[in-house]
């Protein structure tokens, strides 16, 4: 059943399948997720997460999206992940608050199809344990004027990949790392789904 529907979506247009990883609230999932429902090439097909009650995973499946968890050991030592990312036909991966480096075997299966959110303007406050609040509060203590979103693909090398789109907001000295990472979060909800849209039409897979 499962087979037939792909083969038809394939033969009358090709939908290009996407995998979202998540590793917590999943608020920009969620986005994306109903940003893609119903529209004519692209869906998000699986949602993935590191942590077995992540919120995300039960949002996505409220969303009618099938969602899994798998642990350190499957994502780092087994093909378990990529073997179930290709027998769901992934085509591009997006990385939406998953805070677990990507491993090699991951990478050569997607090469230049894996695209990542990170809450700055990188190459400001990005590498190992930049992530979520920690992101946030290092912005907040190093007093810059400005902060936002940096959607970029990924490579070996944490928030160093090739940088697709940023958008910034003011950062006043009002604000708390909680007021930041509200602004930040309303600059991803706008941006990340169109952008991925964007990403995904000029990267076909036929
Ligand atoms: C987002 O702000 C995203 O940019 C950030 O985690 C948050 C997840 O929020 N990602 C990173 O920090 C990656 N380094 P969400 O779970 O509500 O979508």
């Amino acid at each position: 059943m499962l087979q037939e529907r792909r083969a038809l979506e394939r033969y009358f247009c090709r939908m290009q399948r996407i995998a979202i990883f998540a590793s917590g609230t999943g608020t920009n999932t969620v986005r994306i997720i109903e940003y893609f429902k119903g529209h004519s090439s692209i869906g998000v097909s699986l949602v993935l997460s590191n942590k077995a009650d992540a919120p995300v995973l039960e949002k996505a499946k409220n969303l009618g999206v099938e969602s899994v968890a798998f642990n350190r050991g499957e994502f780092y030592d087994t093909n378990d992940v990529v073997d179930k990312l290709q027998a769901a036909n992934i085509d591009f991966v997006v990385l939406a608050g998953f805070l677990w480096k990507v491993p090699d075997n991951l990478l050569k299966a997607f090469p230049d199809r894996i695209i990542n959110i990170h809450p700055a303007l990188l190459p400001k406050f990005g590498g190992k344990g930049m992530y979520g609040m920690n992101v946030h509060r290092a912005v907040k203590e190093s007093g810059e004027a400005e902060t936002g979103i940096s959607i970029h693909l990924v490579n070996e090398e944490y928030d160093k990949g090739r940088m697709l789109f940023q958008a910034r907001c003011k950062v006043l000295e009002s604000d708390t790392p909680e007021s930041i990472a509200a602004k930040v979060h309303e600059l991803e909800y706008t941006n990340f789904p169109r952008e991925i849209e964007l990403f995904v039409k000029s990267n076909e897979i036929a």
